[in-house]
């Protein structure tokens, strides 16, 4: 874990020949140095240029070797420092190592072999500690950024396990799984743990745009390539230079750009629509769909040499009714965004959401508890607030009709609704009434009042009809 660049030493002291002999002997065991006769031109050395050690002599016209210490803990941190001392000054350079000196060596005899083995170790370590930012860093953004991602059913788990371990390498992803599974959040967290984080993020939706439209969206076009073509544009590829590349509902692609794609993949260029140049670029593409590729390519709507190209690491995100156990997580999740608390939730809701096969999957769970959250207010969310678990009333409330700038007139509009309700039922009058919510005496009441029917008059279909409690 050595650096593989040769280390960069700066050499610090007022006798010239020390400073000379030292930064030979150092530039002799591989190091890359320079020298300079004091603290301040030292300073100005470091202001130039970036060096990855700092040998000083202690002793010095100010600012002598702690000053420049000082200086250099403050402003480049990432520098270490190692003193140069006569033996006399023991005491000082014990202080210095306090004070954030790396190391120091007595200045007695062929001192060189000491410092050379000081400073490695110095290097070594500091490679070490890069790595070990590195990795926090890492762990960080997959904890904060890349993956906020909630799950502990294994299979949720094996997801996150296939994800991160293909996000490091370049390799083509394709997420699988119903709608609102989570195929677009793998997506961008395994853009941003990979190498090409700082780099674009580029998302196309295959489903969104007719296909020659879909074409210079994904390709770009040259000047004049279809009318309206004003100015030559690069497409999303060419974007995506250097990033990752998300082609969502891959399934949708009509077959002519599936061999336009499938050709990318392979040879990694393209044309532009209109165009005859070849374009090569650096992208990493990673696809989803929530359709059934296999299907698809029975019945030829979907290429066989494509599937098999997209699908080398398929991850598939499972539906939620298979992992309940992910259920209670989520909605802490949910309610953590909005500044809420499992508390929140009465114990019987809890139930209710964990129960609930959520054929929306995690999307129809946001949905549901924000929706609750609003209606609770500031009480915590039950069973009443939790739209699956009431009674369909979606019906009812698509049915009212607006009403009209001129106004309308309310018995005329049940008067047709009783029409119709007779209609649709045949004129079974016990089915009519149903269809209106109605008992079947306050039906013919109504019916009177429309002179749909003569007082007294009985039905013909009467003595078919189940007698009903008026
Ligand atoms: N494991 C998870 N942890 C936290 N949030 C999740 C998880 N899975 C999904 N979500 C959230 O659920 C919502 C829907 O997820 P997403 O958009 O990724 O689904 P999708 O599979 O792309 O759906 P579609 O096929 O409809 O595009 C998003 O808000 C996402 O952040
Ligand atoms: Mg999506």
């Amino acid at each position: 874990m050595t650096a593989t660049a040769p280390l960069r030493v700066l050499v610090v002291d007022d006798e010239v020949k020390n400073a000379e002999l030292t930064a030979a002997d150092l530039a002799d065991a591989g190091f890359e140095t320079r020298w300079v006769s004091g603290g301040a031109e030292a300073l100005r050395e470091l202001e130039r240029a970036r060096f990855d050690a700092v040998v000083t002599d202690l002793r010095m016209a100010p600012p002598d070797g702690l000053a420049l210490l000082a200086e250099v803990r403050k402003r480049w941190p990432d520098t270490v420092v190692v003193l140069m001392t006569a033996y006399a000054a023991l005491e000082t350079a014990r202080k210095a190592l306090k004070q954030g000196a790396y190391d120091y060596v007595e200045k007695e005899g062929d001192f060189t072999d000491v410092l050379v083995r000081s400073l490695r170790e110095a290097a070594e370590r500091r490679a070490l500690e890069r790595e070990n930012t590195r990795l926090a860093h890492t762990v960080e953004s997959m904890r904060e950024k890349a993956l906020p991602i909630v799950g502990q059913a294994p299979a949720t788990q094996r997801a996150l396990e296939l994800a991160r371990k293909v996000a490091v390498t370049d390799s083509l992803v394709l997420l699988r799984g119903e709608s609102g599974t989570g195929k677009d959040l793998f997506a961008r967290s395994v853009h941003l743990l990979s190498r090409r984080s700082d780099g674009p993020w580029v998302k196309v939706n295959c489903g969104a745009l007719p296909e020659a439209l879909l074409e210079s969206e994904l390709f770009g076009h040259e000047k004049g390539a279809f009318t309206g073509a004003v100015r030559q544009k690069p497409g999303r590829f060419e974007d995506a230079a250097g990033g990752t590349l998300f082609l969502d509902e891959v399934g949708e692609l009509p077959l002519a750009l599936q061999v336009k794609l499938l050709q990318v993949l392979e040879e990694r260029t393209f044309t532009r629509v209109g165009g005859n140049a070849a374009i090569t670029v650096d992208v990493r593409i990673v696809a989803a769909t929530n359709r059934p590729l296999e299907d698809m390519v029975r019945e030829r709507t979907f290429r066989e040499d494509l599937f098999f190209r997209l699908n080398v690491f398929p991850i598939t995100l499972p539906p939620l009714r298979e992992r309940p156990g992910d259920v209670p997580r989520l909605v802490e999740h949910v309610l953590r965004r909005h500044g809420s608390s499992l508390e929140q939730v009465s114990p019987e809701a809890m139930r209710a959401l964990a129960g609930y096969p959520f054929p929306g999957n995690v999307r129809e769970l946001e949905h549901t508890l924000e929706r609750a959250l609003i209606l609770a207010g500031e009480d915590p969310v039950g069973l009443e607030h939790l739209a699956f678990a009431q009674p369909d009333r979606t019906l009812e409330a698509s049915w009212v009709p607006t009403i009209p700038a001129e106004g309308l007139s309310l018995e005329a509009l049940e008067k047709a609704l009783i029409v119709q309700a007779l209609e649709r039922a045949a004129g079974n009058k016990s089915l009519a009434a149903r269809l209106l919510g109605l008992t079947r005496r306050t039906l013919y009441s109504r019916m009177e009042k429309h002179a749909l029917r003569r007082p007294g008059e009985g039905g013909e279909d009467e003595a078919a009809e189940d007698g009903e409690p008026a």
